[in-house]
């Protein structure tokens, strides 16, 4: 599969970044089973905990507008190595998208691919609950 438009959202949103306090911009761009496209950056506000991670933003903008079924989700931050999604989010992308590839873009716009699962192996989920 070819993420290039993927990836294209995902570097374009990082410019979207609020990040007056860390300064590290991060863009996601989430793609449906119907090929639509939602983005999204990190949002940092002066109560520092309450920060949202550019994965979450996407994800939650997706859901929020009734999508359910997703394929992939491409992370882009200004790193030097490709971006590691942070534990929350992982646990996120697991929990709402299911075993989705996750592409990792860092400050070159180069790019890899790695599955959910190997993101966070043994993860929580809705199975756990019943
Ligand atoms: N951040 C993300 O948006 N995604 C990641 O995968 C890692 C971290 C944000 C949160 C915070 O605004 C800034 O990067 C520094 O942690």
């Amino acid at each position: 599969m070819n993420y290039d438009e993927l990836v294209k959202k995902a570097v374009e949103a990082k410019q979207k970044a609020h990040a007056p306090y860390s300064n590290f911009h991060v863009g996601a761009a989430l793609l449906t089973e119907d090929d639509k496209i939602y983005s999204g950056c990190n949002i940092e506000t002066a109560s520092y905990s309450l920060t949202i991670c550019a994965e979450r933003t996407a994800i939650f903008k997706a859901v929020s507008e009734g999508e359910r079924k997703f394929k992939a989700i491409a992370v882009a931050g200004d790193t030097d190595d490709f971006i590691s999604p942070c534990g929350a989010c992982r646990q996120v992308i697991s929990d709402l998208c299911g075993n989705v590839d996750v592409i990792l873009i860092n400050g070159k716009n180069e790019h890899k691919i790695i599955k959910a699962s190997e993101l966070l192996p043994f993860a929580f989920s809705d199975k756990d609950l019943r």
